[in-house]
């Protein structure tokens, strides 16, 4: 039996599948659909290829990963019945999804890229589900990392921080690497060293009972060097950098 079936296998739904499979769930789980690729990512992978309808019938719960703009246009000729159907696709509405679909198990999400490696965090909205596609939907969610129920009138700020954010901290990560170079570092190194700064810093917010501005402080001892970095930050505005970029995240429309 096939338990996640993927319409549509690009970016995203690869990193969910490699976030599935690193969790324990078998190729022969897997189904895939899409015009081009599937093939490839069964020879690649060794998880099922199927025709769209034949994968919606055999699996327990279908993934729509193809891009928003195909909403109508993939799903017109399937028959999804009461099939749990859950949407990675950014913008489209659970209104939209019954509307396009006609099940009445729908769960609208969205995951970051971090899935791949069962540290995502994904934001979902969904419709009364069965008690079976509850439990399903749950044990999905969990092999993908962490899971927020949100109104869908936040799912664009949660995209700008948790969608795109991934970019902005590699783009934090790669400004400090290069900060290090520019002060006599290796390049490698620094790229290494700013990493493992970022992720252990992670790691030790999420396992503390302070805030992140506690933590800075703690860092920062009056009159230290770092204390020297964090107030220079402050004049440089640092804070209003970072929540301009991510307004300019949520009322980017998109082509
Ligand atoms: N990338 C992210 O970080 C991210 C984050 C959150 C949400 N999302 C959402 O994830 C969805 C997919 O994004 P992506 O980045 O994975 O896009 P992508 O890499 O461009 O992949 C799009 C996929 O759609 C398939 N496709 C095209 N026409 C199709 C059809 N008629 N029927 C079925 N499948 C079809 C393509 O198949 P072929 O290769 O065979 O042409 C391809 O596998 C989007 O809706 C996006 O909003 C993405």
């Amino acid at each position: 039996m096939i338990k996640y079936g993927f319409i549509g296998t690009g970016n995203m739904a690869q990193a969910i599948i490699k976030g599935l499979r690193h969790k324990g769930v078998l190729a022969k789980e897997i189904a895939v659909y899409s015009p081009r690729s599937a093939a490839k990512l069964t020879e690649k992978w060794g998880v099922i290829s199927l025709p769209a309808q034949t994968l919606i019938d055999e699996s327990d719960l279908v993934v729509l990963a193809f891009l928003p703009n195909q909403l109508e246009n993939v799903t017109t000729n399937l028959n999804f019945q009461d099939k749990l159907v859950v949407s990675v696709l950014a913008g489209i509405t659970v209104e939209q999804l019954i509307a396009a679909t006609h099940t009445t198990q729908i769960v609208r999400t969205l995951p970051n890229v971090n899935v791949a490696i069962n540290q995502g965090v994904t934001a979902f909205s969904k419709t009364d589900l069965t008690t079976p596609n509850s439990n399903a939907f749950k044990a999905f969610s969990d092999y993908l990392g962490s899971s927020v129920n949100l109104a869908e009138s936040q799912f664009a700020v949660f995209s700008a921080i948790a969608g795109s954010g991934p970019a902005y901290v590699f783009k934090y990560i790669d400004a400090l690497a290069q900060a290090g170079v520019a002060n006599g570092l290796d390049g490698d190194l620094a790229t290494n060293i700013a990493t493992q700064t970022v992720l252990g810093s992670a790691q030790t917010l999420s396992l503390s009972t302070q805030t992140a501005k506690e933590l800075q402080a703690s860092v920062a001892s009056p009159g230290g060097s770092t204390r020297a970095g964090l107030d220079d930050l402050d004049t440089q505005n640092f804070d209003s950098v970072i929540a301009h970029a991510i307004k300019a995240t949520v009322e980017h429309k998109h082509l």
